[in-house]
């Protein structure tokens, strides 16, 4: 069967019932004259109980999206995606519709694929969670076809003005869809437990190139009457908050046989450069976790406002441009968005409660691919960095009896983004170091690997990773596992006191020097020659409260922070400067607050500056003013904060 996009659509499948668990089978793409079929790792059987998403209208018990046909026209005069999403539902006997998400749609019909119309009903709309489109399905009918166009203020879609970007002649759009974005762009059932292959038709300006989350058909797209059109197709079945767009004027270069990146022309190159390792961290995964299961794996360079560090999109990771430091010192942030490969993407959390089970696994993987290929010295600094981001979290939560610094997190009746705290991301690291430093490496690794390919193209939660370690690691040894506790480590708050504690040497000079700082040493003679970006932001980290503002002044003279082009370093600084009322950084920091957007920096410092009758002000004046470059995701932070109720 063939969609009017030309593409692969419907899936042969069908339910079967496994000890009294709904399963999926035979997710294979129909033959006629279509493509291969998707890769031999690809999904098989769903082996784990369906879970309910509070965060999802959907029933997928009984009818489920399994295939997203898309074709969509790029309206930047108005702000809007058009055109229609055809849908592959698999159903039980008994399931005479389908429920979809949605948020902010405009939906003008709901048909079949030869365009008899179809019953719809829409819910009431909750600001988060959108609402429900329930869908009757009389027999026969397999397949719907939504017409539909987004909304101009969309929450996953950042529509950028010329003046937004690095070129300043073209707008640019790209869409985030974690947590639970998609339903503001495309009506599906938008839970990370129902996983679904996709397929793309979307046109664009003549001038402009589409990207997506997906093996590209028509690289150089094919011109037509409205514009240029591009195609795509993802055969492994995928969450929904992993379908994701950009189109801009965007340029390419090769990095190794299977990476490259794409970015505007006039960032490209830099990119390329601070990139070059990239098939290395691939190789170096692939001998960690087994094969890398998506063909290509291409980084996007986006314009400065991506909320994000970077997006674990299939294929196409999409990265801040905040990580082109100039010297590759950062580039630990593509080691994490490569290990979402696995941890993530292959196996997904199926709610937004396992969402360590993403963030947690990933952190540590990232960590593992870094010491593969930079070392362990270096390795060991970055869990250090971690750490004290773990020990920050968990006092700006309130203490560790807070029930928000539990792994499987509480998100009933909240928004996901709650619940994406660092303690998903290094307090799950730190349950899986402690299992690889309590069983040893070798046994850790083939855990690892053999929880990687049993959970393969499957979403799971916190019950089912609790299941499978206790059968594959603990059982075989009762005395190792009662030191871990991991009840303890998974389902109450606080850091167990039998965490893992990373040592480095380089690290120990660099608190030296801080201390001697803060007793009264100038700046020069300290010993900082040869200092990594990492141990600039542990230096910094480790610096007392009480410094006066001569010793600020000594510091930035003499290191130039202010000026800074370490996105992560000067960070650190700003947040230094803002403890200590230090006027001067001023400039730097609405600078900094003004030229990117992405959450990790402008959340803490606005929120720092918040926090004290010399900072308001400013924070009230500098956001006024960026507040139109953010993304609605850093905007929806960011409000509350700032013209919101005061920071306690
Ligand atoms: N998947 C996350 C980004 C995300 C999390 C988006 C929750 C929406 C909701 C991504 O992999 C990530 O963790 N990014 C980090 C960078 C990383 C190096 C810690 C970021 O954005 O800072
Ligand atoms: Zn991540």
């Amino acid at each position: 069967m063939t969609s009017r996009t030309g593409l692969p659509s419907a899936h042969s499948s069908r339910f079967v019932f496994v000890s009294g668990v709904v399963s999926v089978v035979g997710l294979a793409v129909s033959a006629c004259g279509g493509p291969p079929p998707p890769p031999p790792s690809s999904p098989a059987v769903q082996t784990v109980a369906a879970v309910a998403d509070v965060h999802s209208y959907a029933r997928p018990q009984d009818a489920r999206v399994t295939h997203v046909a898309l074709d969509l026209t790029a309206d930047f005069a108005a702000r809007v995606l058009r055109g229609t999403a055809t849908l592959s539902v698999q159903r039980t006997a008994a399931a005479g519709a389908i429920i979809l998400d949605s948020r902010g749609l405009d939906v003008s019909s709901v048909t079949t694929r030869d365009g008899r119309p179809l019953d719809l009903t829409r819910g009431p709309a909750d600001p988060v969670l959108g609402q429900a489109l329930t869908i009757t399905l009389p027999d026969g009918v397999a397949e719907v076809v939504v017409s539909y166009a987004t909304a101009p203020g969309a929450a996953a879609l950042q529509w950028l003005e010329p003046s937004q970007t690095a070129g300043g002649r073209q707008p640019f759009l790209y869409s985030q869809g974690q947590s639970i974005l998609t339903r503001t762009w495309i009506p599906t059932q938008d839970s990370p437990g129902v996983r679904q292959t996709y397929a793309a038709r979307i046109t664009v300006p003549a001038n402009l190139r589409a990207v997506m989350s997906a093996e590209m058909l028509t690289p150089d797209g094919v011109d037509g009457p409205d514009g240029r059109t591009f195609e795509f197709r993802l055969t492994q079945p995928v969450p929904p908050y992993l379908i994701a767009l950009a189109v801009g004027d965007l340029a390419f270069r090769p990095l190794g046989p299977t990476t490259g990146v794409y970015a505007e022309p006039s960032v490209v190159d830099g990119a390329a450069r601070e990139f070059a390792e990239l098939q290395r961290m691939v190789t170096a995964a692939e001998q960690l976790l087994g094969p890398y299961r998506w063909g290509r794996y291409d980084v996007l360079v986006l314009p400065p406002s991506f909320p994000f560090g970077g997006m674990e999109n299939p294929r196409l990771t999409f990265a801040t441009p905040t990580v082109l430091a100039g010297d590759r010192s950062l580039v630990a942030l593509l080691a994490h968005e490569l290990a979402h490969s696995w941890s993530g993407n292959l196996v997904t959390n199926a709610t937004w409660s396992d969402f360590w089970l993403n963030e947690g696994t990933t952190t540590y993987v990232e960590n593992r691919i870094m010491e593969a290929v930079y070392g362990p010295a270096r390795a060991a600094m970055l869990r250090i960095l971690e750490h004290r981001e773990l020990m920050d979290e968990m006092a700006g939560l309130g203490g560790p009896a807070d029930p928000d610094t539990i792994l499987h997190v509480d998100l009933q009746g909240r928004d996901p983004d709650e619940g994406s705290t660092m303690i998903a991301y290094n307090k799950g690291s730190a349950l899986l170091r402690l299992l690889e430093q309590t069983f040893g490496r070798e046994r850790f690794d083939a855990y690892l690997r053999g929880y990687f390919d049993h959970f393969a193209f499957q979403s799971i939660t916190t019950a089912d990773f609790d299941a499978y370690v206790r059968d594959r690691l603990l059982a075989g040894d009762p005395a190792r596992a009662a030191t871990v506790r991991l009840d303890e480590w998974l389902y109450r708050p606080g850091l167990p006191d039998n965490h893992p504690v990373a040592q480095s040497a380089a690290f120990d000079v660099a608190a030296q020097q801080a201390r001697d700082f803060a007793a009264g040493t100038p700046a020069r003679s300290l010993t900082t020659t040869g200092w990594s970006t990492q141990e600039w932001q542990h230096f910094i980290g480790e610096l007392p409260p009480g410094l006066s503002a001569a010793q600020l002044a000594d510091l930035d003279r003499t290191f130039g922070f202010s000026a800074s082009g370490n996105a992560e370093v000067l960070f650190m600084w700003l947040r230094l400067a803002i403890g200590h009322r230090y006027g001067p950084a001023m400039p730097s920091l609405e600078r900094f607050l003004t030229t990117q957007g992405r959450r990790k920096f402008v959340a803490p410092l606005f929120t720092d500056l918040m926090r004290t009758d010399w900072g308001t002000p400013a924070a009230r004046r500098i956001y006024a003013r960026a507040r139109p470059l953010y993304h609605a995701v850093t905007r929806g932070t960011l409000d509350p904060v700032v013209n919101g109720a005061a920071v306690p």
